[in-house]
């Protein structure tokens, strides 16, 4: 059974407590917290101050994913606001191991996040250090993008990486996942399925997390 990580980008910014509190009721494992700077990515979301008014709500994982440029500026401000996991860009690390070391060491699970165009071979020398690969199955930026079909079979080269190299790391797919994807994703070896548009848009966004809770 995958983990759910429902995506605060597609919640209502003006009822953050709300939807905050219907994420700790349903079946979702994480809150997955998407900071873009208008540099990384054509956009920009929120950041540090709207993660510490999350944090006093969320009784769950926070799964923090950085859209930014040398993200390895605020490692340790990340952790302060109550980050549980700090995901960030291959395509924005000069030095991604000393950026995995650094988030460690600051006590939080280290992620890296790959853009379509980024091969999985790149992460080769440094997947026994991560903890959570993301593949991003849109471009990153914005909620509601279509799915890219490719990314079934990053799924499984990264799945086939992570097994000969013996390394314990969680595959986390963001973009355009819905009902009509994530069996295969699962099947693929995804573990972490992160859905925005499709659980705040539902009518019923409680039972919605836990259709895709129960999709094996
Ligand atoms: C995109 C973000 C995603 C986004 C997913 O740049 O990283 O987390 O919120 O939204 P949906 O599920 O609507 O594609
Ligand atoms: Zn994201």
């Amino acid at each position: 059974m995958a983990l759910i990580a429902p995506s605060l980008l597609a919640a209502d910014f003006a009822n953050l407590q709300r939807d905050c509190e219907m994420v700790n009721a349903s079946a979702a494992d994480w809150f997955h917290l998407d900071v873009m700077d208008g540099v990384f990515v054509p956009n920009i979301s929120f950041g540090m101050p709207v993660i510490q008014s999350i944090a006093k709500h969320a009784t769950k994982t926070l799964d923090v994913h950085l859209m930014i440029v040398q993200p390895e500026r605020y490692i340790d401000t990340f952790k302060a606001v109550g980050a549980d996991i700090l995901t960030v860009h291959y395509e924005a690390s000069t030095h991604l191991h000393r950026s995995l070391q650094a988030i460690k060491a600051a006590g939080m699970k280290a992620g890296v996040a790959l853009n379509p165009h980024t091969p999985i071979d790149v992460l080769r020398d440094t997947i026994q250090d991560i903890d959570l690969v993301c593949l991003m199955s849109v471009n990153p930026g914005f909620g509601g993008q279509k799915f890219i079909e490719r990314t079934y079979q990053k799924v499984r080269e990264l799945k086939a990486l992570i097994t000969a190299e013996k390394a314990s790391t969680l595959i986390e797919i963001d973009g355009g996942v819905t009902n009509a994807n994530a069996a295969a994703l699962i099947a693929a070896g995804a573990d972490v399925l992160v859905a925005g548009s499709f659980v705040f848009s539902a009518a019923d966004p409680i039972q919605t997390i836990a259709d895709l809770k129960q999709i094996q």
